[in-house]
């Protein structure tokens, strides 16, 4: 029987990189829609809290909240709650970026929040066994990212590829319905197509591509395999 793969994502994390600020949110986000169209691969972009409405408006490819809080509408100064999020038109969010750290139990209640606002889910975390806890909530995707590679030039793949390899048979373990993806150091075509021989079903990077001076050219390397 061939093993159920769910089709290749590519999630591009803008962060809060200055290259993002003043409009280029919006600039990025469309150049990663255009190499999606051309592609025909499936490009999420994570636009900076502030943008998510504008961007959301103005482009067909999915957009992510880099974070949401685990908040309900009402008395809530502040914090981002999944409910807002999806009503700036966005149809999913991270959940727990090494960036953005919230206890385990916290991760729960974001996902729940966010499941009934119908926003898709990326819980991400540091290693595999974190990864096999937040698997128990039944997010959409866990994303596995060794903090000590994230933002540098060698790519998880290359440097730790046995954190993708147990990442994937402990979230396996727990749910066939949860897709696991992974990122830190990921910038090429060849880190995408080994991430995916390690059992991975996608990539999460930021600044091999917003930190690029032509992303479109990077973009279009990275899913040249899928
Ligand atoms: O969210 C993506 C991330 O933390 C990895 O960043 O710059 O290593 O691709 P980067």
């Amino acid at each position: 029987m061939t093993e159920y793969r769910p089709k290749p994502a590519v999630i591009i994390n803008f962060k809060a990189y200055r290259e993002v600020e003043r409009g280029g949110a919006l600039n990025l986000a469309k150049i990663c829609e255009s190499v999606s169209l051309e592609t025909g691969i499936a490009i999420y972009v994570c636009p900076p809290t502030v943008d998510l409405g504008l961007v959301s408006g103005s482009v067909s490819v999915p957009v992510l909240s880099q974070n949401v809080d685990p908040y309900a509408s009402g008395s809530a100064t502040g914090w981002v709650t999944p409910s807002m999020v999806k009503g700036c038109g966005a149809a999913g969010t991270l959940i727990n970026h090494s960036e953005h750290k919230i206890p385990m139990s916290r991760i729960g209640e974001c996902v729940e929040l966010s499941k009934c606002s119908e926003l898709m889910t990326v819980v991400c975390a540091d290693n595999a066994h974190a990864a096999k806890q937040s698997a128990g909530f039944r997010p959409d995707f866990v994303a596995v990212e060794p903090p000590e590679l994230i933002g540098g030039d060698t790519s998880v793949t290359v440097a730790n590829p046995a954190i993708i390899e147990d990442t994937v048979e402990a979230v396996r373990e727990v749910s066939g319905s949860v897709s696991v993806l992974c990122g830190a150091g990921v910038k090429t075509g060849e880190d995408v197509r080994a991430a995916m021989e390690l059992g991975a079903s996608g990539v999460l990077l930021a600044s091999g591509v917003v930190k690029s001076k032509d992303p479109k050219a990077v973009l279009l390397d990275l899913v040249k395999y899928l």
